[in-house]
């Protein structure tokens, strides 16, 4: 029970939390932007996105000491490895879509994702210009108080969510799949994705992604009957940026005909 009730407060101070940094973003966000390049130049950070990070960093830090973070804009040789051994850890994307969020002011989202042991917890998604939390609790998934229902559409009737470069490369098959889809949709945000992918716009999500931009998704979506597997069909690895997709898991056969690591 003590467990059950902690648990529940850490869930409820991430909403709180991840309410304030949006309500912050859209306090301030149309101040001038400092942009810096991080590896090229259509790899970006801004000031906000530092900004939302240290705010979330500073509020798990003070309630839970103990708990580890792996947060985007850290530097990458300081960044704690995703591990099964770390009690608490908390993944934070500060903005999700900072190329959206730079060129179009929407389009973006902050996300957290907590995971003890290795096995995730709960994941928040705020879509912040929509004022949409989506989120999860051990058995429900959430957009604000309204729970969410598994969304009952096939391929055939439905759009994907791609990575432009993946679906003009047809990496691994997927201009393919989506031939037998009703077309593919780019959002230039992963967490808004997957938020389209919660509201059953999106039948499933194809991405090269890092660990922050699919933990909550994942998360919040297996609530949903939705399964999250790299481009040879198992877990992703957590570590580093690799090719994900996020599709419901009776859907896994149909996408594995297509889908292949060549
Ligand atoms: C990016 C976005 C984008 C995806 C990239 C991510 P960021 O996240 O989610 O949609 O294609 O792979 O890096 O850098 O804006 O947080
Ligand atoms: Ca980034
Ligand atoms: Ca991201
Ligand atoms: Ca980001």
């Amino acid at each position: 029970m003590k467990n059950f009730l902690t648990e529940l407060s850490k869930l409820d101070l991430a909403k709180k939390w991840i309410h304030e940094a949006g309500e912050f973003l859209k306090a301030h966000m149309n101040e001038p932007l400092e942009i810096s390049e991080k590896t090229r130049f259509d790899d970006l950070v801004t000031n906000f996105d530092l900004t939302v990070q240290k705010q979330l960093v500073a509020q798990i830090s003070k309630h839970f000491p103990a708990d580890k973070i792996l947060a985007e804009e850290d530097e990458d040789g300081q960044k704690v490895r995703f591990s099964k051994e770390i009690a608490h850890l908390w993944l934070i994307d500060p903005i999700d879509g900072t190329t959206n969020f730079i060129a179009q002011r929407d389009n973006f989202a902050i996300m957290l994702a907590y995971y003890e042991h290795g096995k995730g917890k709960f994941g928040l998604i705020f879509d912040v210009m929509n004022d949409n939390l989506y989120w999860c609790d051990d058995e429900n998934a959430y957009r604000n108080e309204t729970q969410l229902n598994v969304p009952n559409i096939d391929l055939q009737h439905s759009l994907l969510g791609v990575n432009a470069y993946m679906y003009r490369t047809n990496k691994a098959g997927l201009l393919d799949l989506s031939q037998h889809s009703l077309g593919v949709r780019v959002t230039g945000s992963a967490g808004i994705s997957y938020t389209q992918i919660l509201d059953g716009k999106l039948i499933a999500y194809f991405s090269n992604l890092q660990p922050w931009d699919y933990a909550a998704g994942t998360i919040i979506s297996e609530k949903l009957g939705y399964v999250t597997r790299n481009l040879s069909g198992t877990q992703p690895s957590f570590d580093g940026r690799e090719e994900v997709y996020t599709a419901p898991a009776k859907l896994l056969p149909e996408i594995q005909k297509y889908i292949k690591m060549t």
